[in-house]
């Protein structure tokens, strides 16, 4: 059978354009190296005119942040009838808003540390609305990525420098209670986790830097848990997936304390796809080379609405029914 043409969808309009480029040019490279036909797709505000003149079988979406990874482009593409990787609208939508995505790791009880969200233009009642919300915090963009514009506030007026901070890059800001613990994600195939990677920054927390430059963070793949509570990890990151509805390959990260408690951060739905990524060091683990991953993720594209709409997904979940009746800010303990 021809192999699918395929389109490698890269850049964007995200803060997180430099890390799609790199994720793009190494899919597209592995692809090549393995007999497909691939035409590199450099995103911008004409990505639907060049979707309509290049003729794919399939979008390899290497896109992260604001457009790429919400859900935009999938509406584009489903509109457009073309097959893509990853997340369908909704999941893709809802995994990029932290804090639709905390509401629903509430709802499924999902453990996520206690938050609240303001609003841009609510900065003066910053005060009233932390009230007796406590510190430390670590304060972060309701619909960011990549750590940017995020950190950790140990007093009000850090709080309010870094809340000012955060909403530069975004209308909404979420303050999260600090939890000192270790870096752990999961990386996941069709909702099943493949296996969990401990980073150790270097810095005091997985900042930028700690991400995208080589050298400055250290990695232990299986993370270093007891069997018990690795398991326990793999099957909340299955948790967190399935609350969402997310599809494809995605990576849940989390910070796990020394007190045994587990905390979702977030869901990833398109996670970085260089060959030194997170998502492929895990595939890696669990047997799957880097061009292995990327032609597993183009045999699940999908397109039109069913598209991230799995009969299964919701299976192993409590009934959220039994969550009504949570406390404000719940806490994972
Ligand atoms: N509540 C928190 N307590 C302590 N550190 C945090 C907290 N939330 C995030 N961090 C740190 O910031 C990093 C990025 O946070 P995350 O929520 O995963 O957003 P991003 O989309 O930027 O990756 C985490 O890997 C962790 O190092
Ligand atoms: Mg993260």
């Amino acid at each position: 059978m021809a192999k699918k043409h395929v389109g490698v969808l890269m850049g964007g309009m995200s803060a997180e354009r430099e890390v799609s480029l790199s994720s793009g040019e190494a899919v597209a490279r592995a692809l090549e190296e393995r007999g497909y036909p691939v035409t590199k797709i450099y995103v911008d505000q004409d990505i639907d005119r060049v979707l309509r003149q290049t003729p794919i079988d399939v979008a390899f979406l290497a896109l992260h942040g604001t457009y790429g990874e919400d859900g935009c482009v999938q509406g584009l593409l489903e509109i457009l009838g073309i097959p893509y990787t990853g997340s369908g609208v909704l999941a893709s939508a809802l995994s990029m808003d932290k804090l639709k995505s905390k509401e629903l790791f509430r709802l499924y009880n999902v453990p996520t540390p206690p938050y609240y969200a303001i609003d841009k233009g609510r900065l003066d009642d910053l005060e009233e609305v932390h009230g007796s919300f406590g510190f430390p915090v670590f304060v972060k963009p309701r619909r960011g990525g990549s750590s940017v514009g995020a950190g950790r506030a140990n007093d009000f007026a850090e709080l309010r420098s870094r809340v000012i901070d955060a909403s530069r890059f975004d209308s909404s800001v979420l303050v999260e209670r600090f939890v000192g613990g270790r870096e752990v994600t999961v990386g996941l195939l069709d909702g099943k986790a493949l296996g969990a990677l401990e980073v150790v920054p270097k810095g005091s927390f997985y900042d930028y830097k700690s991400k995208y430059q080589s050298g400055q963070s250290e990695y232990h793949f299986p993370a270093r848990l007891t069997p018990t509570r690795y398991k326990g990890v793999l099957n909340i990151a299955e948790r967190a997936n399935a609350a969402l509805g997310a599809t494809g390959a995605t990576r849940v990260d989390f910070l796990v304390t020394e007190g045994e408690n587990e905390y979702v951060l977030e869901v990833n739905t398109i996670p970085g796809l260089t060959p030194t990524s997170l998502l492929p060091k895990i595939a890696k683990g669990a047997g799957y080379e880097f061009g292995d991953l990327c032609i597993a993720m183009i045999e699940r594209a999908d397109t039109g609405v069913v598209n991230g709409i799995d009969d299964d997904a919701g299976e192993g979940l409590d009934d959220p029914g039994e969550s009504q009746d949570a406390a404000p800010f719940l806490d994972a303990e």
